[in-house]
């Protein structure tokens, strides 16, 4: 029997009508689901398998298809394919078999092992800090540790760049007692008006990324840190995209800068360069104990896996001690520019691995990103808003170490195709002038 709707005319529903109403809360679901379909915006996913062994190839589970097709993904922020390499996965499999599956409890009750404390050491070193600290991914390494900060003292200000993640927006809002300054992106002089003008007793921190992952731009750390030690701010730095990727052992931006010890807290993650799962921290080692013993997100969830922490640790090794991943991974994506440059292709040229192409619109993306899939066996995702400004929306494409000429020649033929159709490939004259 359909329940009945409460519609406000009613003065006091009995206690039955109540008891049998629709909650509110199920309308208000389907009208921002209706409201986010009419915007373009609706999220599906794309049931994607990858094949360890012949990765960038993925399986699409395919209508029709028992065995589902390949497809050759360009999207993936496993950069550097470490996920796939058999030592990283051997030592998933021996940690397992060692250790078994879970962690069997959070850091303080029996889910600390000699292998977290060994990555936790392993971390510290990449960066050049005194002591590192794991929690259970990226998101929550940045929501916790800037939310623990900034309710830590009375008055802290936060000087937060305007395009930093979500994660670190969470942190900062969730803090108690603060207040928060955004800053325009990447912008030194509104950065620095912004500090002059706090109360000089404030305790202040800039939290800023290295590189932008949706934009591919990156921050000038040192002059950033120059900022911080004028004003008196203490730093927390975002290289989520940047660990494993640059600097000579994969230590980030901050490491091929020559900066990192400028830096008071280096976040990172497992997940992306290093191909395995999870977030950290490195700082002092007063900082990193100050987490250890208040952070609630540090401290009441269960450890990170003996597998992904036994994986993590050989890619971080592995990373740190073999450049030419990185090399590898460079010299592709330089390769890739210049084939889609050669077509008339439009990117975004930026300062990093990532190589957005615009397209501007919601609907449009989305479509260009199926008829990829559907017609020509490639995945890149459609980056749109919130993730990004409206009008600005994107594919956002991430070539690796191993994509291949020859998927690269597929892949910029597909685009140029499916760009000239939504109208989108520049003028003969302007292709020319862009080669
Ligand atoms: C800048 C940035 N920081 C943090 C995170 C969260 O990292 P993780 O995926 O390990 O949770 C992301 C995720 O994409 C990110 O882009």
């Amino acid at each position: 029997m359909p329940r009945p709707v409460l519609t406000g005319s009613e003065e006091r529903p009995s206690v039955g009508a109540i008891k049998n109403a629709r909650h509110p809360f199920y309308e208000h679901c389907e009208d921002t689901l209706d409201r986010i379909r009419q915007q373009g915006r609706y999220r599906t996913f794309t049931p994607l398998a990858r094949q360890a062994e012949r990765f960038p190839l993925y399986e699409e589970e395919y209508p029709g298809l028992p065995e589902g097709r390949e497809v050759i993904v360009w999207s993936t922020n496993d950069y550097l394919g470490m996920g796939v390499v058999p030592e990283v996965q051997d030592a998933a499999i021996a940690a397992i078999r060692d250790h078994g599956a879970g962690a069997g409890g959070t850091r303080n009750i029996a889910g600390h092992s000699p292998l977290h404390a060994r990555l936790e050491a392993e971390l510290a070193a990449l960066h050049g800090k005194e002591a590192g600290l794991l929690f259970i991914s990226g998101y929550v390494s940045n929501q916790a540790s800037l939310q623990t900060i900034l309710s830590s003292m009375p008055g802290w200000i936060c000087f937060s760049d305007r395009l930093n993640h979500a994660s670190m927006i969470a942190g900062i809002k969730g803090a108690k007692g603060s207040s928060t300054v955004i800053f325009e992106h990447n912008d030194l002089a509104d950065l620095e008006a912004k500090l002059a003008a706090a109360p000089v007793d404030a305790p202040k921190m800039i939290a800023f990324e290295s590189v932008y992952s949706m934009d591919g731009d990156v921050s000038d750390i040192g002059a950033i840190c120059a900022l911080a030690r004028k004003y008196g701010a203490l730093t927390y730095l975002d290289e989520v995209h940047a660990v494993g990727l640059y600097g000579q052992e994969g230590g980030g931006v901050s490491q091929r800068d020559g900066v990192a010890d400028q830096v008071d807290i280096i976040e990172g993650t497992l997940a992306k360069g290093f191909g395995v799962h999870g977030g950290y921290v490195t700082a002092s080692a007063e900082i990193i104990d100050f987490l250890r013993s208040t952070a609630s997100g540090f401290i009441f969830t269960t450890s990170l896996p003996p597998s992904v922490v036994g994986a993590a640790l050989v890619s971080v090794r592995k990373v740190r001690a073999e450049n030419w991943r990185r090399e590898a991974l460079f010299e592709r994506v330089a390769t890739f520019r210049q084939r889609l440059r050669a077509a008339g292709v439009p990117f975004t040229m930026t300062d990093s691995h990532i190589v957005p192409i615009p397209v501007g619109d919601a609907e449009r993306c989305k479509r260009i990103s199926r008829r990829l899939l559907n017609e020509f066996g490639h995945y890149a995702t459609p980056i749109n808003y919130p993730t990004v400004p409206e009008g600005t929306e994107r594919l956002r494409l991430t070539p690796g170490p191993f994509h291949t000429d020859e998927m690269m020649d597929d892949m910029v033929r597909a685009l140029a195709t499916l760009l000239r159709a939504e109208g989108l490939m520049p003028t003969r004259e302007v292709a020319q002038q862009l080669a």
